[in-house]
C-alpha cells in the first residue's frame, strides 16, 4: 500500500513537471516559422513586427507571449495547431537570448 501511494506520487510529479525550454530547438522553430517577419537574430523585416534584438515586447511574462503566439495579434499569425505548447516555450526561450 505504501509503495502504491509512493508510485502514484511519483507519476503525478513527473506529469506536472514541464520540460525545460530548449533555446537551441527554439532557434530551429524560429528560423522555419518566424524569421520571414521577425528577421535573422530578431532584426525585423516587416516594419510592424517588434524587434526582439532590441528586446521589444519581451518584458511580458511567458504566459502572455504564449497567448499572442497561439492566438495571433493583428498581422501576427496564430500558431495554435501549428506549434505545440512545448515548441512555443522553446521559441520564447530563444527570443529571450536575442536581446543583448
Ligand atoms: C507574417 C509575419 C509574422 C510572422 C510569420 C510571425 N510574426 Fe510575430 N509578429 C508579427 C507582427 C506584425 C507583430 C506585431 C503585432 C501587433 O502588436 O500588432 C508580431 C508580434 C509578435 C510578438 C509580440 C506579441 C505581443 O503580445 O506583443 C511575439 C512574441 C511574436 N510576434 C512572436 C512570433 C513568433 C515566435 C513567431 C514564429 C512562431 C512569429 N512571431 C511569426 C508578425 C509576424
Amino acid at each position: 500500500m505504501k509503495h502504491a501511494i509512493l508510485a502514484a506520487a511519483l507519476i503525478l510529479a513527473a506529469a506536472s513537471t514541464t520540460q525545460a525550454a530548449d533555446p537551441a530547438n527554439g532557434k530551429m522553430i524560429y528560423d522555419m516559422n518566424c524569421v520571414v517577419c521577425h528577421g535573422v537574430g530578431g532584426h525585423p523585416v516587416l516594419p510592424a513586427a517588434p524587434s526582439f534584438a532590441k528586446g521589444e515586447r519581451l518584458m511580458q511574462p511567458d504566459t502572455m507571449l504564449i497567448e499572442s503566439i497561439e492566438n495571433g495579434k493583428n498581422v501576427m499569425p496564430a500558431f495554435l495547431g501549428i506549434l505545440r505548447r512545448q515548441e512555443i516555450r522553446d521559441v520564447i526561450a530563444y527570443l529571450r537570448t536575442l536581446h543583448r
